[in-house]
């Protein structure tokens, strides 16, 4: 329906009676619209372009539409309007000029143009605009699939299934959006330049013509991300141990949240929201892991990497050690081997400047003051700091040693060891007088060279040799002769128990002293035959006879049996198998009637000195005593007691021989009984010693 109604056509009625009534007066044509000249019709309405004119009859009119004639009447003629054949069904002229659309369409609207002639006038014109809508139905409004932060643009546009839009409105949260840098508000689309995240938000679309109004939103997210990754491993260390535990974990913004995957070679498992778990880690799991974020809506992806660090301590201590090389060298040695990574070894008060792994020497030509240095090997491990130390020496002074056994087919084997401390262990050499000592059947030389055997039936060939060795290292060397001795006995000596029953003899050999056996012999009483051992044999009892065999190593033996009332004298023979060394001294045992003359006149004489004495004393402790009533008690006074101990102490050669060579101490009862020589120097000072003493020198 037209929307000038009533109003307008009341007004054109009186304008065409205004005309009618100065018909006569006037000569001019004036040609005017009847209501707006703007016109807004629905589509399928029917709508009136009204006009009105004054200043002629039955003037010519036309109705241009955009220009172009659409109808051509003479008012009031009985000629119909002439009106374009494909318009005839829409369009009407009015008998009054007006012009009628019937059932009014959207290719209707145009500017139109009224134009009135009569010969003779001027002509007269007057415009309409005409604008013919739909009401606006099912606007639906459109996003891109994707919008993501940084791209170009994006474009929301709508559509509908009919309408004409006079205008168009955008709003962004409610807030009306204009064109500017950011926007672009085009036909029914909105463009947004260079979106990020803050463009996510409800979008609206308000679109109106005269005859309706829509309003449509839409919800549109920004997508963004993966951005700002935070990578850590926790607990946060330099480095691991084997066998620790910890989390490596991987996350970053954006929206929707990336979702993250670590790699390590290949993808790793059972990980959740990118948090990998690592219990027990070993050496092999460290190195370089890398983890993949991922905007699973925008495929934008991100790469990073963090590095773990497993390390293990090199098993055991470092351990540093010094060689020699070629006998001339010194070659330190640290090593302290296994661990992850390998420990960096070094000698710093060596060389500052050169250090290895796992393994480190360096090599010195052997100087003085190398000698008795200790050098430290500093070990570092990230694990632990650790450290060794070597000291390298010339070869001690040192004492060989010489072992004499016989060997299964017989023969004397006699070891010489020569073993010297030395760092780098020493080197031996074995020389003979001037020559070096070729082995063979008769010289066999140790794998280490320390010890030397001499293999030989007979004694005799070798005990008059000299034989060397020479221990000997970088730093320098220690030479020791050996000269071998035949069987020889030192420091025999003899002890008894405290009824006298039984003998204990004990003896040395000198250290270079070639020995096998010994042969223990007694000259005395026939000992009863209740022996033990079978090696006991009966002799006669005036001169030595052997009553036990024994092996070389045997330094002691005990003789059971014994009468305390009888003399036994006792000897040792050594032996290098059938060779007899030289007898040991003899040593005897018994009450004094074996006593020498020469000691019996010794005791003789001391006897009538020593009553003298006591006459003597006598009568100075008379005089004591009458002094001094309170002591009334007489001292009895050892004499006859010492007397005794110098017979039985004394050996038949050298007495005194027995105190300063015996390594062994004697058994205690034999100091409670036998030995109380030194006791009697507790005397009374006034009892000399004399008397003794000259015992034993007249
Ligand atoms: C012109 O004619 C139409 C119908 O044809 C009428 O509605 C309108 O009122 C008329 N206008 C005048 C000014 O008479
Ligand atoms: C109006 O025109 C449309 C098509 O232009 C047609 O479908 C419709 O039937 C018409 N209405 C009337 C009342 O003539
Ligand atoms: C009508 O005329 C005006 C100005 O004269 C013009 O701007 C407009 O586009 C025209 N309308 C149509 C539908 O041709
Ligand atoms: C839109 O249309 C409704 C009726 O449908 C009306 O109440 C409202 O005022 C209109 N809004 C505008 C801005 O024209
Ligand atoms: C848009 O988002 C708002 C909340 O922000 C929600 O209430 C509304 O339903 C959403 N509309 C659509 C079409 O998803
Ligand atoms: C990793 O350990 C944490 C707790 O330490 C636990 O919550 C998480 O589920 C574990 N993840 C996996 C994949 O086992
Ligand atoms: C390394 O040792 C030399 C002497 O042996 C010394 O002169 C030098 O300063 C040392 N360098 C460092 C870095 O300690
Ligand atoms: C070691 O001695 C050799 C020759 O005796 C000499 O050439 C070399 O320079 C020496 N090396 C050092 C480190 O003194
Ligand atoms: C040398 O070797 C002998 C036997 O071959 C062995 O008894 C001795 O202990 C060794 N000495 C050293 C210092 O290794
Ligand atoms: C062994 O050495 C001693 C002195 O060292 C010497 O008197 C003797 O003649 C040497 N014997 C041999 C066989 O060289
Ligand atoms: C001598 O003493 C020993 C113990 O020392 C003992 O076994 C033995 O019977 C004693 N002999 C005599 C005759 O008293
Ligand atoms: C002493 O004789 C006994 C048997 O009478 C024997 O078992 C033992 O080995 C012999 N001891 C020695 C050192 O010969």
């Amino acid at each position: 329906m037209a929307w000038l109604g009533g109003f307008g056509r009341l007004c054109a009625v009186f304008l065409a009676i205004c005309c009618f009534s100065f018909q006569g007066a006037s000569s001019q044509l004036v040609v005017s619209p009847v209501g707006h000249t703007l016109v807004y019709a629905l589509a399928g309405s029917d709508v009136t372009l009204l006009v009105s004119f004054t200043g002629a009859d039955d003037p010519t009119v036309t109705w241009l539409m955009g220009g172009l004639p659409v109808v051509t009447w003479t008012i009031g003629s009985d000629v119909p309007p002439d009106i374009a054949e494909d318009r005839k069904k829409v369009l009407n002229i009015d008998p009054n000029g007006s012009l009628t659309f019937v059932n009014v369409t959207l290719g209707y609207t145009s500017n139109y143009t009224f134009e009135m002639t009569k010969s003779g006038l001027a002509k007269s014109v007057t415009s309409f605009t005409l604008e013919v809508f739909e009401s606006i139905q099912n606007v639906i409004l459109t996003q891109p699939d994707l919008v993501i932060e940084g791209s170009k643009q994006f474009t929301l546009q709508y559509s509908m299934l009919q309408g004409v839009v006079q205008q168009q409105m955008w709003f962004f949260n409610d807030i009306e959006i204009n064109s500017n840098s950011q926007y672009t508000v085009a036909e029914r689309s909105l463009v947004i330049h260079g979106p990020n995240r803050r463009d996510t938000g409800r979008y609206t679309v308000f679109l109106m013509n005269p005859f309706s109004n829509v309003t449509t939103r839409i919800n549109v997210t920004v997508l963004y991300g993966p951005e700002k990754p935070i990578l850590e491993a926790l607990p946060a260390q330099p480095f691991y141990l084997s066998g620790d535990t910890l989390s490596v974990s991987c996350k970053a913004e954006g929206f929707p949240l990336p979702t993250a995957k670590w790699d390590f070679g290949s993808q790793i498992p059972d990980q959740l929201n990118g948090v990998l778990n690592l219990t027990n880690v070993q050496t092999n799991q460290a190195g370089t892991y890398m983890c993949t974020l991922v905007n699973e809506q925008s495929k934008e992806k991100l790469q990073m990497n963090i590095i773990l660090k497993v390390y293990e301590r090199p098993s055991g201590n470092p351990m540093c050690s010094v060689q020699s090389v070629n006998n001339v060298n010194l070659q330190y040695y640290c090593m302290w081997p296994g661990g992850t990574p390998q420990a960096v070894l070094s000698f710093p008060t060596l060389s500052n400047t050169s250090s290895g792994a796992e393994t480190f020497s360096l090599t010195f030509n052997a100087s003085d003051n190398l000698n008795g240095k200790t050098v430290t090997c500093m070990a570092d491990h990230p694990v632990e700091q650790n450290q060794c130390s070597v000291t390298a020496s010339s070869p001690m002074k040192f004492l060989p040693s010489v072992r004499t056994r016989v060997s299964s087919d017989g023969k004397i084997v006699v070891t010489i060891e020569c073993v010297s401390e030395a760092s780098p262990e020493a080197v031996v050499s074995w020389s003979q007088g001037s020559e070096t000592v070729a082995a063979g059947t008769t010289y066999q030389i140790s794998s280490n060279a320390t010890q030397l055997q001499i293999r030989d039936y007979n004694v005799s060939n070798f005990i008059l040799q000299n034989y060397t060795c020479t221990c000997s290292n970088p730093l320098g060397s220690q030479r020791r002769e050996v000269h071998l001795q035949g069987p020889s006995i030192s420091d025999f000596s003899l002890f008894r128990n405290l009824n006298g029953t039984i003998v204990t003899l004990t003896w040395e050999v000198p250290p270079t002293s070639v020995v096998t056996g010994f042969d223990i012999q007694m000259k005395g009483p026939y000992l009863p035959n209740k022996s033990r051992n079978g090696t006991q044999k009966r002799g006669s009892a005036d001169v030595f006879h052997t009553i036990q065999q024994k092996p070389g190593s045997v330094r002691s033996v005990d003789i059971f049996f014994l009468d305390p009332s009888l003399t036994y004298r006792f000897r040792v023979i050594p032996k290098a198998l059938m060779v007899e060394g030289e007898p040991s001294e003899v040593q005897r045992i018994g009450p004094g009637e074996g006593l020498s003359g020469a000691a019996i006149a010794g005791i003789a004489a001391g006897i009538p000195c020593s009553l003298f004495f006591i006459v003597l004393l006598g009568i100075a402790i008379y005089f004591c005593f009458h002094s001094n009533k309170n002591k009334s008690r007489q001292r009895r006074y050892p004499v006859s007691r010492a007397v005794e101990k110098a017979i039985t102490t004394q050996t038949e050669t050298t007495p005194h021989h027995l105190l300063t060579g015996g390594l062994k101490s004697p058994p205690d009862y034999n100091r409670l009984n036998l030995t109380p020589s030194e006791r009697s120097m507790a005397l009374p000072s006034f009892v000399p010693p004399a008397p003794v003493r000259v015992a034993t020198t007249v």
